[in-house]
């Protein structure tokens, strides 16, 4: 029995584009896995703590192999716990918009919570750095106003699916499966309920292979 974690990166509730195909992707997994359970981690909704100097000063004494003063230590239990809820999935869905062609401050919010040293990845001089997130996988639903395609000058636009890639890989990711809905503002509201159609249509075919 599998643990799947929802991360919703996007508050536009039932006009969210990625939010409306990935719940139809999770309605199509569970028809297939009706004993998995689902946790859904509403990022604009979590109590998601700020990443100021206190959280910030706790990073580094770990990083530099330094007990945490109690303040601190207080603060980073919040820290610990939302990495907890992330290590405890065994797959991952992740329903996100484009923002400023990239990811929600909110996402960035969240990874920068639960990307910690020895609690996400490790370091060392002799084996550098090392995710530990490994052996799941996620599935990644992206919306984006405009439109994106691989060989064309706007693809250079594009830092929310290589920074996704990146983030996610550094932490240990290797089955990154993504689906794209786009454009969903550039060419009109028909167009984009149209890829929203397709996109779901994907979503289920998707859903069966996760
Ligand atoms: C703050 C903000 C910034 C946005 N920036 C971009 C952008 O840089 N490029 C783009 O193509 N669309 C951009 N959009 C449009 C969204 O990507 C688009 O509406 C998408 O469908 C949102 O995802 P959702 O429908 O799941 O909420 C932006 C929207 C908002 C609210």
């Amino acid at each position: 029995m599998a643990q799947i974690l929802y991360l919703k990166a996007s508050p536009r509730g039932e006009r969210s584009h990625s939010l409306a195909v990935a719940d139809t992707f999770l309605a199509a997994y569970q028809e297939v896995h009706p004993h998995d359970t689902l946790q859904a981690l509403d990022l604009f909704q979590a109590d998601l703590p700020a990443f100021d100097g206190l959280l910030v000063n706790a990073k580094y004494n770990i990083l530099h192999g330094r007990p945490h003063p109690p303040e601190e230590a207080a603060a980073w239990r919040r820290v610990e716990e939302l990495i907890a809820r992330f290590m405890a999935a065994d797959k991952y869905v992740l329903a996100t918009p484009m923002w400023n062609f990239s990811i929600p401050y909110r996402l960035k919010q969240y990874l920068d919570i639960i990307v910690q040293p020895t609690y996400t990845f490790t370091y060392s001089p002799e084996t550098g750095y090392q995710g530990l997130v490994t052996g799941r996988p996620m599935m990644i639903i992206c919306a984006r106003g405009g439109a994106y395609p691989e060989g064309t000058p706007a693809a250079a636009y594009d830092l929310q699916t290589p920074y996704l890639k990146l983030i996610l890989q550094f932490i240990g990711f290797t089955d990154l499966r993504w689906l794209i809905i786009e454009p969903t503002l550039e060419q009109g509201p028909e167009a984009a309920q149209e890829k929203r159609r397709q996109a779901m249509a994907r979503a289920r075919e998707l859903a069966r292979e996760f």
